[in-house]
């Protein structure tokens, strides 16, 4: 039997915890580091120990003895723990994507991959399609819109309250319209579908995004509408949330394991 993928995981919240969930026995991918902040050691220490025994939780991915890092923890924590993991040739999974919206982001992530010789993987999390999307985009694409519906309360917090009052909307409502560069400033929290769309497609500045408050809808629901030499698609995506972060999509874990499973797989899909 060949040895398992070792695998720091970066982040034990929402996603990080259902993700040892799911790999917990797994024979070919063993979690051996849980990696989050100082003050968040306490919280991630009986999770490791219920579900990766053999997982010990620290402030950083250790340098010998990892042959996988798979980030589910925002954009710092690439900062802190990805960016030099791929410079010492660690190959890193990540599932923030939204923060390669930040200027400069993405050249950073891809240097430190070649300067280690090796690849940074982004998942496509809680949107479908990003396969045909991206081999779409190399007979060359004519225009990708991405639209994001929610239920009023969940724009609350953001630009979408100036100038209206949420709580008091009867129809739905075009809360923003505008590039996905745009989107990902003024919506950062809702960044990472808007992102992934976006690097699989034409870019953040010809990515068109709108964002829609409707009170007519109890879910988050999400729309792809691609056309370009392949022919169109349109999808439409109806996203369960997780129990344990109403903000995240439980398919952003399914999302993360696949990529996962499919790093040991025979046959890949
Ligand atoms: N690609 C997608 O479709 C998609 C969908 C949902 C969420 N996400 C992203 O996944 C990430 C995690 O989401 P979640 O719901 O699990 O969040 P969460 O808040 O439940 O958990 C975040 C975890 O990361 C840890 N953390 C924070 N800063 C860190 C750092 N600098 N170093 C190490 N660990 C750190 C926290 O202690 C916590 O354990 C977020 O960045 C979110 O934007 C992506």
């Amino acid at each position: 039997m060949t040895a398992p993928t070792r695998i720091a995981l970066v982040g034990c919240g929402a996603i990080g915890t259902s993700v040892l969930e799911l790999l917990r026995g797994d024979a070919a991918l063993k979690v051996v580091a849980v990696v989050v902040p100082a003050d968040g050691i306490a919280a991630a220490r009986p999770i490791a120990q219920r579900l990766a025994p053999d997982a010990q939780p620290g402030t950083a991915v250790p340098a010998e003895g990892i042959d996988l890092v798979v980030e589910t923890a925002g954009h710092a924590a690439i900062e802190q723990h990805v960016l030099p993991a791929l410079a010492r040739g660690t190959p890193c999974v990540v599932a923030s994507v939204g923060a390669l919206s930040a200027p400069g982001f993405a050249e950073k992530l891809e240097a430190a991959a070649v300067a280690g010789g090796t690849q940074v993987q982004l998942i496509p999390g809680a949107i479908g399609a990003i396969d045909a999307l991206a081999a779409a985009r190399i007979g060359g694409l004519d225009s990708v819109r991405y639209t994001g519906r929610k239920p009023p309360h969940a724009w609350k917090g953001t630009p979408a309250e100036q100038g209206r009052d949420l709580d008091a909307l009867s129809s739905e409502t075009v809360i923003f319209e505008g590039s996905a560069r745009e989107a990902a400033l003024l919506y950062p929290k809702n960044a990472n579908v808007a992102a992934t769309v976006s690097l699989a497609g034409l870019g953040l500045d010809r990515t068109l995004v709108r964002l829609i408050a409707d009170p007519a809808t109890a879910e988050n629901v999400h729309t792809v509408e691609a056309d370009g030499a392949f022919g169109s698609f349109e999808l439409t995506m109806r996203n369960k949330p997780l129990a344990a972060n109403p903000k995240t999509s439980a398919l952003t874990v399914y999302s993360a394991v696949r990529a996962l499973r499919n790093r040991v797989a025979a046959l890949a899909i």
